[in-house]
């Protein structure tokens, strides 16, 4: 179970964070009533028999292509990515390319070029399926498959995962494509452990059974215990209520640098609406301490910060080597292991962080496995809905993001936009 570590004291009484843990804990109903709330138990109602479709489907892949193109931006992009970082990249052949996710044309012509010579298969991941970005990647890419398979072959190296009403139902019947359903009820930026995020997540070697099944272990902690989710919800909003109104996530691997990427993406969407929300940032330590630690310790006091840490030190290990010289005096560091230099510089960040007014929580996951990246996202996922509806918005909506894209049509040109 993901541990949660705060120090409740300095904001309020014993008292009142029971009564905002009970008040809070209602909303875990709310979520699961709510006509987009099928994450809450989808690690214990996913349909097995397309998981296994899946699993088949990332087996051929890892067979016969040297890349997954994945094309997909958003909750249909991030969460994924940063789970397959976070564990080490890819196991075996098959590497995963992220397009779709912009328009820059630079990076387009990057990915064309890595392909040119390789095997690859595509896989377009759009909820909606009239995602521009990822339209537009899927253009390019069809026609570098006809190219290079011909046009019978092609089909069989595209898989769509999509939305059972999404427009992409059309080229999937009309071409015969194996496509993966997003479940209606499911949001894009709640959907990694969805068919979103299966198939590349499979391709990349990663035990999605031992996923899912720490996100099952969360969910019970959760929904029967109340979990620590529900008081990370409740410290966040108390923390926004005394003028905190910066989150950073805080963290000491840089390989989770895609994992904040993730939570900003399922923060930022889910709360940041109706002129309220807290600001979601990101850090990566020991790097940022170089840059973003100054303000951190000295600069305004509106940020509190959020560590995501792993409990286990790692099995490799390496070890500082002594020096005949010691000009950098280092010695006394000597035949100690790296990581757990790491895990002292750590604390000694909180420490110094807390002492100059930052308010600091920890997450604390068991260690970097599947297993405990399953329970993270769920942690995270619960907390995010809870938190937005203790904020008084809905979670599971977005509507400012349609407002860049009615103006984007006009200037664009597209008929009736005008
Ligand atoms: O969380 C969300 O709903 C969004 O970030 C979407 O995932 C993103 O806009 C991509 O949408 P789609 O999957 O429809 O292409």
């Amino acid at each position: 179970m993901i541990k949660f570590e705060c120090d409740y004291s300095k904001f309020l009484s014993e008292a009142e964070l029971s009564e905002r843990i009970r008040q809070t804990g209602h909303f875990v109903w709310l979520s699961q009533r709510s006509t987009k709330g099928g994450w809450v138990d989808w690690p214990v109602n996913y349909n097995a028999a397309e998981f296994e479709r899946i699993k088949k489907a990332a087996e051929k892949i890892r067979s016969d292509s040297d890349y997954l193109v994945c094309v997909g931006v958003g909750g249909s992009y991030l969460g994924f990515r940063a789970v397959v970082e976070a564990l080490g990249g890819e196991r075996g052949r098959t590497k995963l390319i992220f397009t779709g996710n912009s328009f820059s044309a630079r990076e387009l012509e990057k990915v064309l070029d890595q392909i040119k010579d390789a095997d690859f298969s595509v896989n377009v991941i759009s909820k909606s399926g009239t995602t521009m970005e990822t339209a537009i990647a899927f253009r390019f890419l069809r026609q570098r498959l006809i190219e290079r398979y011909g046009a019978e072959e092609a089909p069989k190296r595209i898989f769509i995962t999509t939305d059972d009403e999404s427009v992409l139902q059309q080229e999937i019947a009309g071409n015969h494509y194996e496509s993966f359903a997003i479940p209606h009820n499911i949001g894009g930026r709640f959907s990694v452990l969805t068919p979103v995020g299966m198939l590349p997540m499979a391709v990349a070697g990663i035990d999605v059974d031992q996923l899912m099944k720490g996100a099952e272990k969360e969910r019970e902690a959760l929904i029967y215990t109340g979990g620590n989710a529900t008081k990370y919800a409740v410290m966040r909003n108390v923390l926004l209520e005394r003028g905190f109104n910066v989150e950073v996530l805080a963290n000491f691997e840089p390989s989770f640098k895609y994992f904040s990427e993730w939570w900003k993406q399922l923060f930022g969407e889910s709360e940041g609406k109706d002129g309220k929300g807290i600001f979601p940032a990101s850090v990566i330590y020991s790097t940022d301490l170089h840059s973003l630690g100054q303000y951190m310790q000295d600069g305004q006091r509106i940020v509190f910060e959020t560590f995501v840490e792993s409990e286990q030190t790692e099995a490799e290990q390496i070890v500082v080597p002594i020096a005949v010289s010691d000009i950098d005096e280092l010695n006394y560091l000597a035949g100690q292991k790296l990581d757990e230099i790491k895990h002292t510089v750590a604390q000694a960040t909180r420490e110094a962080h807390e002492a100059g007014g930052v308010p600091v929580m920890r997450v604390i996951m068991p260690d970097i496995s599947e297993y405990s990246m399953g329970a993270l996202i769920y942690f995270f996922e619960m907390a995010c809905a809870l938190s937005a509806f203790t904020l008084g918005v809905n979670p599971f909506n977005q509507p400012g993001v349609d407002d860049y894209k009615v103006k984007m049509f006009r200037l664009l040109g597209k008929p009736g936009y005008n």
